[in-house]
Protein backbone atom coordinates (compact mmCIF):
# COMPACT_ATOMS: atom_id res chain seq x y z
CA UNK A 1 0.00 0.00 0.00
CA UNK A 2 1.86 3.43 -0.74
CA UNK A 3 2.34 5.73 1.93
CA UNK A 4 -0.07 8.04 2.40
CA UNK A 5 1.32 11.98 2.41
CA UNK A 6 -1.86 14.29 2.29
CA UNK A 7 -1.00 16.61 5.10
CA UNK A 8 -4.28 18.25 7.55
CA UNK A 9 -3.06 21.49 5.94
CA UNK A 10 -2.84 20.36 2.49
CA UNK A 11 -6.20 18.63 2.42
CA UNK A 12 -8.34 21.57 4.10
CA UNK A 13 -6.89 23.91 2.00
CA UNK A 14 -7.94 21.21 -1.01
CA UNK A 15 -11.41 21.79 -0.07
CA UNK A 16 -11.57 25.69 0.65
CA UNK A 17 -10.51 25.45 -3.21
CA UNK A 18 -14.17 23.75 -3.72
CA UNK A 19 -15.47 26.69 -1.65
CA UNK A 20 -14.57 30.21 -3.88
CA UNK A 21 -16.47 32.75 -0.84
CA UNK A 22 -13.79 30.36 1.57
CA UNK A 23 -11.60 32.67 3.86
CA UNK A 24 -9.15 30.58 4.99
CA UNK A 25 -10.43 31.68 8.20
CA UNK A 26 -10.71 27.45 8.99
CA UNK A 27 -7.74 27.01 7.98
CA UNK A 28 -5.97 28.67 10.49
CA UNK A 29 -8.42 27.78 13.09
CA UNK A 30 -8.03 23.99 12.35
CA UNK A 31 -4.42 24.54 12.15
CA UNK A 32 -4.03 25.81 15.42
CA UNK A 33 -6.43 23.46 17.14
CA UNK A 34 -4.06 20.47 15.23
CA UNK A 35 -0.69 22.31 16.39
CA UNK A 36 -2.32 22.13 20.24
CA UNK A 37 -3.73 19.00 19.44
CA UNK A 38 0.66 17.82 18.66
CA UNK A 39 1.81 19.33 21.59
CA UNK A 40 -0.88 17.80 23.81
CA UNK A 41 0.08 14.41 22.21
CA UNK A 42 4.09 15.06 23.30
CA UNK A 43 2.94 15.42 26.57
CA UNK A 44 0.79 12.35 27.17
CA UNK A 45 3.53 10.52 25.72
CA UNK A 46 5.71 11.62 27.82
CA UNK A 47 3.25 11.61 30.73
CA UNK A 48 4.44 9.22 33.15
CA UNK A 49 8.45 10.69 32.80
CA UNK A 50 7.79 14.00 33.57
CA UNK A 51 5.92 15.44 36.55
CA UNK A 52 2.77 15.57 34.75
CA UNK A 53 0.62 13.33 36.24
CA UNK A 54 -1.96 13.25 39.30
CA UNK A 55 -3.90 16.48 40.63
CA UNK A 56 -3.43 20.03 40.73
CA UNK A 57 -5.23 20.08 44.12
CA UNK A 58 -7.70 22.51 42.61
CA UNK A 59 -12.14 21.24 42.01
CA UNK A 60 -12.84 22.74 38.99
CA UNK A 61 -16.17 24.41 37.98
CA UNK A 62 -17.78 20.56 37.63
CA UNK A 63 -16.57 20.23 41.25
CA UNK A 64 -13.89 17.36 39.76
CA UNK A 65 -10.38 17.46 40.46
CA UNK A 66 -8.26 18.99 37.95
CA UNK A 67 -5.44 16.83 36.64
CA UNK A 68 -1.96 18.37 35.79
CA UNK A 69 -2.75 17.67 32.34
CA UNK A 70 -6.32 19.15 32.09
CA UNK A 71 -4.49 22.22 33.06
CA UNK A 72 -1.60 21.63 30.61
CA UNK A 73 -4.36 21.12 27.48
CA UNK A 74 -6.23 24.11 28.61
CA UNK A 75 -3.34 26.55 28.14
CA UNK A 76 -1.76 24.91 24.89
CA UNK A 77 -5.41 25.53 23.61
CA UNK A 78 -5.72 29.10 24.53
CA UNK A 79 -2.12 29.54 23.32
CA UNK A 80 -2.25 28.28 20.17
CA UNK A 81 -5.74 29.94 19.20
CA UNK A 82 -4.78 33.75 20.51
CA UNK A 83 -2.76 35.02 17.98
CA UNK A 84 -4.98 33.71 14.93
CA UNK A 85 -6.76 37.01 15.84
CA UNK A 86 -10.06 35.45 14.65
CA UNK A 87 -11.58 34.29 18.14
CA UNK A 88 -13.41 36.52 20.37
CA UNK A 89 -14.30 33.93 23.17
CA UNK A 90 -13.16 30.46 23.93
CA UNK A 91 -15.35 28.54 26.45
CA UNK A 92 -13.75 25.48 28.70
CA UNK A 93 -14.72 22.76 30.57
CA UNK A 94 -12.05 23.59 32.87
CA UNK A 95 -12.74 27.62 33.09
CA UNK A 96 -16.18 28.39 34.65
CA UNK A 97 -16.79 31.87 32.99
CA UNK A 98 -15.55 32.57 29.11
CA UNK A 99 -11.52 32.67 29.03
CA UNK A 100 -10.70 36.39 27.51
CA UNK A 101 -8.51 36.68 24.75
CA UNK A 102 -5.68 39.13 24.05
CA UNK A 103 -6.98 41.37 21.04
CA UNK A 104 -10.25 39.01 21.04
CA UNK A 105 -12.67 42.27 20.14
CA UNK A 106 -12.36 41.85 16.45
CA UNK A 107 -11.83 37.54 16.41
CA UNK A 108 -15.22 36.43 14.02
CA UNK A 109 -15.70 33.48 15.93
CA UNK A 110 -16.10 31.35 19.20
CA UNK A 111 -14.53 28.23 20.15
CA UNK A 112 -15.65 25.88 23.17
CA UNK A 113 -13.42 22.82 23.99
CA UNK A 114 -13.47 19.74 26.22
CA UNK A 115 -9.13 20.04 26.34
CA UNK A 116 -8.62 16.66 28.03
CA UNK A 117 -11.47 14.30 27.72
CA UNK A 118 -11.20 11.26 29.71
CA UNK A 119 -9.16 12.46 32.63
CA UNK A 120 -9.39 9.58 34.96
CA UNK A 121 -7.21 8.07 32.05
CA UNK A 122 -4.24 9.78 32.22
CA UNK A 123 -3.05 8.18 35.00
CA UNK A 124 -2.94 4.48 33.72
CA UNK A 125 -1.96 5.55 30.02
CA UNK A 126 -5.16 4.96 28.39
CA UNK A 127 -6.83 6.86 25.94
CA UNK A 128 -7.98 10.27 26.25
CA UNK A 129 -8.83 13.33 23.58
CA UNK A 130 -9.78 16.35 22.97
CA UNK A 131 -13.12 17.92 22.00
CA UNK A 132 -13.44 21.23 20.09
CA UNK A 133 -16.36 23.43 18.25
CA UNK A 134 -16.58 26.62 16.08
CA UNK A 135 -19.56 28.49 16.07
CA UNK A 136 -19.48 32.04 14.47
CA UNK A 137 -20.20 34.95 16.61
CA UNK A 138 -23.19 36.53 16.70
CA UNK A 139 -22.61 39.99 18.69
CA UNK A 140 -20.64 42.69 16.49
CA UNK A 141 -17.20 42.15 15.08
CA UNK A 142 -15.34 45.31 17.05
CA UNK A 143 -18.12 45.21 20.19
CA UNK A 144 -15.44 43.40 22.66
CA UNK A 145 -15.23 39.94 23.51
CA UNK A 146 -15.95 37.14 25.82
CA UNK A 147 -20.01 37.67 25.57
CA UNK A 148 -22.00 34.34 26.77
CA UNK A 149 -24.31 35.24 23.88
CA UNK A 150 -21.69 34.42 21.62
CA UNK A 151 -21.32 30.88 23.32
CA UNK A 152 -24.69 29.83 23.98
CA UNK A 153 -25.24 28.50 20.42
CA UNK A 154 -27.52 25.58 19.07
CA UNK A 155 -25.33 22.73 17.99
CA UNK A 156 -27.23 23.45 14.63
CA UNK A 157 -25.26 26.51 13.99
CA UNK A 158 -21.76 24.94 14.27
CA UNK A 159 -19.55 26.09 11.67
CA UNK A 160 -17.08 23.05 12.60
CA UNK A 161 -16.07 20.89 15.32
CA UNK A 162 -13.82 17.39 15.71
CA UNK A 163 -11.77 15.41 18.25
CA UNK A 164 -8.62 14.50 18.76
CA UNK A 165 -7.90 11.15 20.16
CA UNK A 166 -4.79 10.44 22.31
CA UNK A 167 -4.49 6.42 21.71
CA UNK A 168 -2.14 4.04 20.53
CA UNK A 169 -2.12 6.70 17.78
CA UNK A 170 -3.26 10.31 17.61
CA UNK A 171 -5.78 10.92 14.65
CA UNK A 172 -7.66 14.38 14.80
CA UNK A 173 -11.30 13.95 13.38
CA UNK A 174 -13.08 17.31 11.84
CA UNK A 175 -15.85 17.86 10.00
CA UNK A 176 -16.96 21.67 8.12
CA UNK A 177 -20.48 20.39 7.69
CA UNK A 178 -19.48 18.57 4.65
CA UNK A 179 -18.47 15.21 5.27
CA UNK A 180 -16.00 14.02 8.35
CA UNK A 181 -12.07 13.74 8.21
CA UNK A 182 -9.94 11.78 10.15
CA UNK A 183 -6.17 12.22 9.97
CA UNK A 184 -3.39 10.60 11.98
CA UNK A 185 -0.25 12.14 13.49
CA UNK A 186 3.39 10.94 11.92
CA UNK A 187 5.48 11.80 14.96
CA UNK A 188 8.23 11.14 12.52
CA UNK A 189 7.47 14.49 10.76
CA UNK A 190 4.84 15.87 13.16
CA UNK A 191 2.05 16.40 11.01
CA UNK A 192 -1.85 15.06 10.97
CA UNK A 193 -1.90 12.74 7.39
CA UNK A 194 -5.15 12.12 5.69
CA UNK A 195 -6.30 8.51 6.93
CA UNK A 196 -9.86 8.69 5.42
CA UNK A 197 -12.46 11.08 4.36
CA UNK A 198 -15.95 11.43 4.23
CA UNK A 199 -16.34 8.67 6.78
CA UNK A 200 -20.09 6.61 7.09
CA UNK A 201 -21.14 5.28 10.42
CA UNK A 202 -23.41 2.34 8.37
CA UNK A 203 -24.64 0.71 11.49
CA UNK A 204 -24.52 -2.65 11.37
CA UNK A 205 -21.70 -3.39 14.81
CA UNK A 206 -24.08 -4.93 17.58
CA UNK A 207 -22.05 -2.55 20.26
CA UNK A 208 -22.87 -0.89 23.48
CA UNK A 209 -21.11 1.73 24.88
CA UNK A 210 -22.10 2.89 28.52
CA UNK A 211 -21.11 2.28 32.36
CA UNK A 212 -23.80 -0.14 33.40
CA UNK A 213 -22.73 0.29 36.70
CA UNK A 214 -24.88 3.51 37.19
CA UNK A 215 -28.03 0.71 36.09
CA UNK A 216 -29.51 0.89 39.95
CA UNK A 217 -29.98 4.30 39.49
CA UNK A 218 -31.20 4.69 35.38
CA UNK A 219 -34.85 4.60 34.62
CA UNK A 220 -36.62 1.58 33.35
CA UNK A 221 -36.85 2.05 29.88
CA UNK A 222 -32.98 2.17 29.85
CA UNK A 223 -33.10 -0.96 31.93
CA UNK A 224 -34.94 -2.57 29.49
CA UNK A 225 -33.11 -1.18 26.45
CA UNK A 226 -29.66 -2.55 27.63
CA UNK A 227 -31.87 -5.92 28.56
CA UNK A 228 -32.96 -6.16 24.65
CA UNK A 229 -29.16 -5.40 23.75
CA UNK A 230 -27.68 -8.22 25.74
CA UNK A 231 -30.35 -10.73 24.41
CA UNK A 232 -29.46 -9.94 21.60
CA UNK A 233 -25.99 -10.88 21.41
CA UNK A 234 -24.69 -7.15 21.73
CA UNK A 235 -20.62 -7.11 22.65
CA UNK A 236 -20.59 -3.78 25.37
CA UNK A 237 -17.31 -1.82 24.91
CA UNK A 238 -16.43 1.08 27.63
CA UNK A 239 -13.40 2.67 27.98
CA UNK A 240 -14.57 5.51 30.15
CA UNK A 241 -13.40 8.25 27.53
CA UNK A 242 -16.11 9.72 25.26
CA UNK A 243 -13.80 10.35 22.38
CA UNK A 244 -12.77 6.71 22.66
CA UNK A 245 -15.63 5.30 22.86
CA UNK A 246 -17.20 7.67 19.94
CA UNK A 247 -14.34 7.24 17.97
CA UNK A 248 -14.67 3.16 18.04
CA UNK A 249 -18.09 3.34 17.48
CA UNK A 250 -17.63 6.32 14.18
CA UNK A 251 -15.62 4.11 12.53
CA UNK A 252 -17.00 0.52 13.74
CA UNK A 253 -20.68 0.74 14.35
CA UNK A 254 -22.65 1.12 17.04
CA UNK A 255 -24.02 3.27 20.32
CA UNK A 256 -22.71 5.16 22.93
CA UNK A 257 -25.12 6.70 26.30
CA UNK A 258 -24.75 8.49 29.18
CA UNK A 259 -28.45 8.50 30.30
CA UNK A 260 -30.31 10.82 33.07
CA UNK A 261 -30.64 8.84 36.21
CA UNK A 262 -31.80 9.53 39.56
CA UNK A 263 -29.10 11.02 40.93
CA UNK A 264 -28.08 13.38 37.91
CA UNK A 265 -31.59 13.62 36.26
CA UNK A 266 -29.18 15.46 32.75
CA UNK A 267 -26.27 12.63 33.02
CA UNK A 268 -23.05 13.78 33.15
CA UNK A 269 -21.75 14.93 29.70
CA UNK A 270 -21.81 18.56 28.88
CA UNK A 271 -23.78 19.53 25.75
CA UNK A 272 -21.54 22.39 24.57
CA UNK A 273 -18.27 21.01 24.52
CA UNK A 274 -18.82 17.62 24.62
CA UNK A 275 -22.27 16.44 23.26
CA UNK A 276 -22.74 19.09 20.60
CA UNK A 277 -19.68 18.47 18.54
CA UNK A 278 -19.42 14.85 18.54
CA UNK A 279 -23.45 15.23 17.27
CA UNK A 280 -22.51 17.34 14.84
CA UNK A 281 -19.79 14.86 13.65
CA UNK A 282 -21.96 11.78 14.04
CA UNK A 283 -24.68 13.30 11.92
CA UNK A 284 -21.59 14.01 9.53
CA UNK A 285 -21.13 11.05 9.15
CA UNK A 286 -24.95 9.73 9.00
CA UNK A 287 -25.34 8.96 12.61
CA UNK A 288 -27.56 10.45 15.02
CA UNK A 289 -27.46 12.40 18.41
CA UNK A 290 -30.72 12.78 20.80
CA UNK A 291 -31.03 13.43 24.69
CA UNK A 292 -33.73 11.05 24.53
CA UNK A 293 -36.19 13.67 23.31
CA UNK A 294 -34.78 16.05 21.17
CA UNK A 295 -32.38 15.77 18.89
CA UNK A 296 -29.23 17.64 20.42
CA UNK A 297 -28.34 19.68 17.68
CA UNK A 298 -31.62 21.45 18.42
CA UNK A 299 -31.16 22.03 22.10
CA UNK A 300 -30.42 25.79 22.70
CA UNK A 301 -28.04 26.22 26.04
CA UNK A 302 -28.85 28.47 28.23
CA UNK A 303 -25.82 27.60 30.54
CA UNK A 304 -21.92 27.40 29.51
CA UNK A 305 -21.30 24.04 31.50
CA UNK A 306 -25.30 22.94 30.97
CA UNK A 307 -25.14 19.12 31.02
CA UNK A 308 -27.62 16.71 28.86
CA UNK A 309 -28.26 12.74 29.01
CA UNK A 310 -26.89 11.66 25.41
CA UNK A 311 -27.16 8.66 22.96
CA UNK A 312 -25.23 8.54 20.51
CA UNK A 313 -24.13 6.94 17.39
CA UNK A 314 -25.29 4.41 14.68
CA UNK A 315 -28.87 5.78 13.13
CA UNK A 316 -30.63 2.46 13.34
CA UNK A 317 -29.58 2.11 17.53
CA UNK A 318 -30.22 5.53 18.19
CA UNK A 319 -34.03 5.33 16.47
CA UNK A 320 -34.32 2.09 18.46
CA UNK A 321 -33.84 3.89 21.54
CA UNK A 322 -36.01 6.55 20.71
CA UNK A 323 -38.86 4.49 19.52
CA UNK A 324 -38.83 2.41 23.60
CA UNK A 325 -38.99 6.23 25.14
CA UNK A 326 -41.80 7.30 23.06
P1 LIG B 1 -13.83 14.65 31.50
O1 LIG B 1 -12.59 13.87 31.78
O2 LIG B 1 -13.64 15.67 30.41
O3 LIG B 1 -14.47 15.24 32.73
O4 LIG B 1 -14.91 13.67 30.85
C1 LIG B 1 -15.14 12.41 31.43
C2 LIG B 1 -16.43 11.89 30.87
C3 LIG B 1 -16.33 11.20 29.52
O5 LIG B 1 -15.13 11.25 28.88
C4 LIG B 1 -16.67 9.77 29.81
O6 LIG B 1 -17.46 9.25 28.80
C5 LIG B 1 -17.38 9.83 31.12
O7 LIG B 1 -16.91 10.96 31.77
C6 LIG B 1 -17.14 8.65 31.97
O8 LIG B 1 -17.89 8.78 33.11
P2 LIG B 1 -18.08 7.60 34.15
O9 LIG B 1 -16.77 7.42 34.84
O10 LIG B 1 -19.17 8.11 35.06
O11 LIG B 1 -18.51 6.40 33.37
MN1 LIG C 1 -14.97 15.21 28.83
MN1 LIG D 1 -12.20 17.26 30.31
Amino acid sequence: MPQRTLTITQFILERERDHPQATGDFTALLNAIALAGKRISVDVNRAGLTDIIGRTGEINVQDEQVQKLDTIANTQFVTALTPTGLVCAIGSEEVEEPIPIEHGEDGRYVVLFDPLDGSSNIDVAAPIGTIFSIYRRKTAPGSGSNALEDMLQPGRDLEAAGYVLYGSSTMMAYSTGSGVHLFTLDPAIGEFILTDSDLRDDGGAKVYSTNEGNSSRWNQVDIDWVGQLKSEGYSARYIGALVADFHRNLLRGGIFAYPGDSKSPNGKLRLLYEAAPLSFVIEQAGGKATDGRQRILDIVPTELHQRTPLYIGSANEVDRILAMRS
